[in-house]
């Protein structure tokens, strides 16, 4: 451990924590912005409890100016002075005399900036249809931001109740947690709008809007009223938001067994905006795409997303606001959990949708990285603010979500949901722990839940389970390793308390079994003599399942007396195998020969994975022969399906129809699939209705990766005037899907020339890292132009724009070399893993790609 030189010795963890001396009670605050000169001017008065005697007092401050401190107890009144610690984010207060333990009314007079990097308290601008440019002040707090807009103790454990006074001009809307209590004109012009108390609640939380902003009409959910606010001109966008959020605050409400904690929610569509939303409780914010979308023209991917983030933004309102986690450590337990019950909601409202099913491709996603040697505990160490931030990853969030759901379904449903139910209730108002959530989980299933949950909260990584056939033909051997991408020798030694769910077909039929494996290895007696067997029934497992040769080929066999998320499994286990250099290419191959009959969405899902893994891999003399493979693959299963949609078919149908014409049109450069997407393009360029709604995306991706100039210019045109938040996002991406260098060059440019907001420039910069077509070019404009884009973009976006490094399979030591000299800040251990997972590409492809390069194992 790492001591620093100061009075008090503290650990490198302690430094960044508040003295315990002095907790907050209650903020009264006053804060006036101005959105002429991106400034604003703040007072608060602060209720606070001393606990020992000191010499001053300590709270998180940055970028802030302050002009007045002083502290008062009845008649009694001590003035005081602030000196900023910048590095350490805080003031540090001193008064006359001593401060004496007990309640004190600390008043601080401040000022500070509307910054424009998307955190603390921003600016958002818009351009209204005349042209005319439109500022909004607008809030985002977590993790360590509520600092920016005002002197707080801003950790999540200094909970405190806040009444806020907002003000601004006469013609804005002012929004923030809770329902406006008064509003009164003020001086010049203005007015002056205080909000209700709010309940206890951590600084993160808090919001503030304000802005020109529209509301919806509120509509009533078991009395709480639930509105939509857009800017000026997107009303007509508003009512599936609200739809979804009517119904997922009422699902929790019932789920969790406890009323909503606010007083009113309001949903609200910021411009500009770092992440895709924020639970502020009872003022959650967005990006417009998350929110604002037309039913009529959206695809249903682009539904769900707005039905995921809603839901999981109205799940937080619970777990994270009305319980929050004691430290950033736990913010597995936020994220984690609203996004389990993100799954759940939007299952319950639309069960067509098979969500679990598609959350299989976020497991995935998950295995992806915790398959890594540089992947870390899902509970993890945090320190300073940048460690915070560090901590929204995949890991968090997809891994986080996934154990919990493997949890309930090993517990039951309703075991399950009692458990959380309790930990809520006895933590409400207040903080918690993991070790919490197992308590309160142990008392009301009865199970020795924390022992399971331990090995995969606290270890890195994931098992995969071998599984062979007994000799006596009755039986089938388990045993667990880790699962990892590239082996270290002495590592990955870690073993898991697995829950297994199996489906056996024996001669005396089908039967299923749940084991806790909690050794190296088990076997498992069947009631028969052994067809085939499922590891990993119901597909909730977060492991990987391997079968020797005889079992695959059995269950391989079976495919139609599996479920889409078991067959998803079977896919995808074979393929992590394939990238894991366990098995070999052709046997991925195989498998997807097996699945030519395939008619789910997941399912091919998973098999067109594969396949735009491989196409980056690749070098160019062997796309030939794999955009064969495609088409020999997709073009029977497209047939099948055929372009015309078919009255009554599921919309998953519809999905798989458009995914199979887009990957048969890109990856599989289909010249006749590419025409008749050119057809169909120019006919709902007419008549915007005339064409599927889920074929949209696929025919314009064809557009992009066969455009010509006047396509491109076409598409940025579309990108500027679009109608809806997803039509924007629709052909703003797809530039980067174009093949022609100079017209990539230009799409370059637009991530620092203003053209693209800095919310979305770095993902179109990732998009065109992993264009194969430009990737390098596209790596040296980023290496050339990395200090104006850490200046520019948000600082959560630039570890997830190095993902586009991730394809860079011929430059792997100029990266590795790039990032030893250029640290990121929030990167956390994400650009390690962005490295790793390079290595893994660049390993995978001499060992498949390059000593067979007349044929990849394709026949
Ligand atoms: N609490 C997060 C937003 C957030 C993320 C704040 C990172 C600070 C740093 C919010 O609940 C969230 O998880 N949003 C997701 C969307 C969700 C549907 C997964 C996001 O922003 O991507
Ligand atoms: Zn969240």
């Amino acid at each position: 451990m790492h001591y620093y030189d100061s009075a008090n010795v503290q650990t490198s963890a302690e430094v960044y924590r508040l003295p315990a001396s002095v907790k907050p009670q209650h903020y009264e605050i006053r804060l006036e912005p101005d959105l002429k000169n991106f400034t604003f001017s703040g007072e608060e008065t602060v209720a606070i409890e001393v606990y020992e005697p000191v010499n001053e007092i300590q709270l998180n401050a940055l970028e802030l100016t302050i002009d007045e401190v002083s502290l008062s107890r009845d008649s009694h009144k001590l003035s005081g002075k602030a000196e900023l610690d910048e590095v350490n984010e805080r003031a540090i207060l001193s008064f006359d005399t001593k401060v004496e333990p007990g309640r004190w009314s600390l008043r601080i007079k401040f000022r500070g900036i509307l910054n424009d990097k998307l955190h603390g308290f921003y600016r958002s601008q818009y351009k209204d249809p005349a042209g005319q440019t439109h500022t909004i002040a607008t809030t985002q707090f977590e993790a360590t931001d509520a600092r920016r807009a005002i002197p707080c103790w801003d950790e999540p454990a200094a909970k405190a109740t806040f009444k806020l006074t907002l003000v601004v001009d006469q013609n804005l809307a002012a929004i923030s947690n809770t329902a406006i209590e008064s509003e009164k004109p003020a001086a010049n012009g203005k007015k002056e709008v205080t909000f209700r108390q709010t309940i206890r609640m951590s600084t993160y939380l808090l919001a503030f809007v304000v802005g020109e902003f529209k509301a919806t009409d509120p509509v009533d959910v078991a009395g709480t009223p639930l509105r939509v606010w857009y800017v000026p001109g997107k009303e007509a966008l508003t009512r599936y938001g609200q739809e979804v959020g009517a119904f997922s605050l009422n699902f929790f409400a019932n789920y969790y067994g406890i009323k909503y904690p606010g007083d009113k929610l309001d949903l609200i569509a910021i411009p500009d905006f770092a992440a895709g939303a924020m639970e502020n409780l009872g003022a959650i914010t967005f990006r417009e795409t998350a929110l604002l979308v037309d039913e009529k023209t959206a695809s249903r991917a682009e539904l769900e997303r707005v039905a995921d983030v809603v839901s999981h933004e109205n799940a937080h309102m619970w777990f994270g606001d009305l319980v929050t986690m004691q430290w950033w450590n736990g913010i597995w337990l936020n994220e984690a959990f609203a996004t389990f019950m993100e799954m759940l909601a939007v299952d319950a409202w639309k069960p067509h949708w098979e969500r679990w099913v598609s959350f299989g491709l976020s497991r995935g996603a998950a295995m992806a990285v915790d398959g890594l040697n540089s992947t870390r505990s899902i509970e993890y160490p945090v320190h300073s603010p940048s460690d915070a931030g560090g901590m929204f990853d995949v890991l968090t969030y997809e891994k986080g979500a996934s154990v919990l759901r493997m949890l309930e379904q090993y517990l039951g449903a309703e075991e399950f949901r009692k458990g959380i139910s309790r930990y809520l209730r006895e933590h409400e108002y207040g903080n918690a722990e993991t070790g919490d959530l197992w308590d309160a989980l142990e008392e009301s299933s009865h199970q020795p839940v924390r022992r399971m949950m331990d090995t995969w909260i606290f270890q890195p990584g994931f098992p995969i389970i071998s599984v062979e056939k007994g000799s006596d033909g009755r039986s089938i051997k388990l045993s667990q390793k880790r699962f990892l991408y590239l082996r270290e020798p002495g590592k990955g030694t870690e073993q898991w308390h697995v829950p297994l769910m199996i489906k056996a077909a024996t001669d005396k039929g089908v039967s299923e079994h749940k084991l806790l494996l909690t050794s190296a290895e088990a076997a498992l007696q069947l009631p028969g003599n052994l067809k085939w067997v499922l590891v990993n029934q119901g597909g909730s497992g977060f492991y990987r399942v391997r079968y020797s040769s005889d079992l695959l080929a059995g269950v391989t066999a079976a495919l139609d007396q599996l479920s889409p998320i078991e067959r998803f499994g079977v896919v995808s286990d074979t393929w992590a195998a394939v990238v894991a250099g366990l098995a070999p290419l052709k046997e991925f191959f195989a498998m997807a020969a097996k699945f030519r009959n395939e008619t789910d969405l997941n399912v091919w899902r998973a098999i067109l994975g594969g396949f735009a893994y491989l196409d980056t891999v690749v070098d160019e003399q062997h796309r030939p022969a794999m955009q064969a493979e495609v088409r020999r693959l997709l073009t029977p299963a497209l047939e099948r399906l055929g372009w015309e949609p078919k009255p009554g078919e599921s919309e998953l149908q519809s999905q798989l129809r458009g995914s199979l014409i887009g990957a048969l049109g890109t990856q599989g450069e289909d010249p006749q699939v590419q025409a008749r997407a050119r057809e169909l393009y120019a006919k709902y360029r007419n008549a915007p209705g005339s064409v599927d709604n889920n074929l949209v995306p696929a025919i314009i991706a064809i557009v992009a990766h066969t455009g010509s100039e006047a396509d491109y210019k076409e598409f940025k045109e579309k990108f500027k005037t679009a109608r809806t938040p997803q039509d924007e996002q629709r052909y703003l991406y797809a530039l980067a899907d174009f093949r022609r260098p100079e017209l990539l060059r230009d799409a370059m440019q637009m991530t620092l020339n203003g053209e693209v907001r800095t919310q979305n420039a770095p993902y179109l910069m990732m998009e065109l890292m992993m264009n194969t077509e430009c990737r390098y070019e596209a790596w040296a404009f980023l290496k050339q132009n990395w200090d104006k884009m850490a200046a520019a973009y948000p600082e959560n976006a630039i570890p997830r724009m190095c993902g586009g490094v991730t394809s860079l399979v011929d430059q792997q030591p100029d990266v590795d070399q790039f990032f030893k000299t250029h640290k990121v800040k929030q990167g956390g251990k994400t650009i390690e893993q962005h490295l790793e997972r390079l290595r893994v590409a660049v390993a995978f492809k001499q060992r498949e790609i390059a000593p067979a390069p007349a044929d990849l194992g394709l026949k």
